[in-house]
């Protein structure tokens, strides 16, 4: 497939950007061209991948504190269609490192639909991304095509950009596990019984498994309330297990099934105490 990727500034670029959003989310909610345009110009990040002219996907991100770091903060990716299973998705990704790794940045983090298997597979899969928290209803009822009718509950991702690991995953070096072989040694939090939720498990142990569908937005279009009892078994399990200390930290597929893998973090280091407090 033969694209290129651009980082742009201009407002041509912006407005390529608000017009893959439509297509991609239709227009019930965009970031404005002027509101691109006006972060660009302070550390915002946008790239876009290009055939010929044609504006085929984007990404864009800016800057932001999370906890005691700077961060930049990923708030949209995108390929059309016929762009999909090609490299284009990692490459944007991989320009978007390039630039915060240039400005001594090491971590970029996003929101994820958890119940989305594909995003979950690019994102932890391929890009080594990991679910630090989970959000019930993060941004509230969304009308556009991708959300509505679903309470919008997210997973908070961080990328530690500056790793051997993101970068063998980039490289598609990583070896990983099929879910065949983990559930025969790691409990499943959450089990899937065909497309619905299954069996639930004890929040107890060092790894666990949590299932997601595997094609959400069908089961969205036929049944919209199978589609919300996945919400509710994610929330009782995936954001329980988030609550407690453990992270997401893979996503395991095999043969049209998918579960995360869930381990317990360490305990994050905490901001260093003022000087005046510590001086008390
Ligand atoms: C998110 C997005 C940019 C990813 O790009 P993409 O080209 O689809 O991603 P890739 O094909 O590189 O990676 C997806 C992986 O998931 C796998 N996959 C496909 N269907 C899957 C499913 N139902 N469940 C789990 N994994 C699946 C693919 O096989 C692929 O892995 P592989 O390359 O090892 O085979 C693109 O799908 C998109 O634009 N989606 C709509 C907008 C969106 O949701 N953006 C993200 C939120 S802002």
């Amino acid at each position: 497939m033969d694209y290129r990727i651009e980082v742009r500034t201009d407002l041509a670029a912006c407005d390529a950007a608000v017009q893959l959003q439509r297509e991609t989310w239709g227009d019930a909610v965009t970031v404005p061209s002027n509101m691109l345009f006006a972060t660009v110009h302070v550390g915002a990040f946008l790239a876009l991948g290009l055939v010929a002219d044609d504006a085929v996907g984007f990404v864009y991100s800016f800057y932001g504190v999370k906890g005691w770091r700077f961060v930049h903060h990923s708030h949209m990716l995108a390929v059309l269609p016929p762009f999909r299973a090609t490299s284009l998705a990692r490459d944007l990704k991989s320009v978007q490192r390039d630039y915060c790794l240039e400005r001594g940045l090491e971590v970029v983090t996003w929101t994820m639909d958890p119940l989305q298997s594909r995003n979950a597979r690019f994102n932890l899969a391929k890009l080594g991304a990991y679910a630090a928290e989970y959000h019930e209803d993060f941004y509230g009822e969304m009308p556009d095509k991708l959300n509505a009718g679903m309470p919008s509950d997210r997973f908070v991702m961080e990328w530690p950009i500056a790793t051997d690991r993101v970068d063998r995953r980039l490289r598609g070096e990583d070896p990983i596990a099929t879910l065949a072989d983990a559930e025969r040694e790691i409990p499943f939090l959450l089990k899937a019984e065909g497309e619905r939720p299954g069996a639930e498990g004890k929040l107890d142990g060092s790894h666990l498994l949590v299932a997601t569908p595997w094609d959400i937005d069908a089961i969205k279009t036929k049944d919209l309330a199978l589609a919300r009892s996945w919400r509710e078994a994610h929330r009782r399990t995936l954001g329980a297990a988030l609550h407690a200390g453990y992270g997401a930290v893979e996503y395991l597929i095999d043969e049209g099934r998918g579960a995360y893998l869930l381990v317990k973090r360490p305990p994050l280091v905490e901001a260093r105490p003022r000087v005046e407090e510590s001086s008390r």
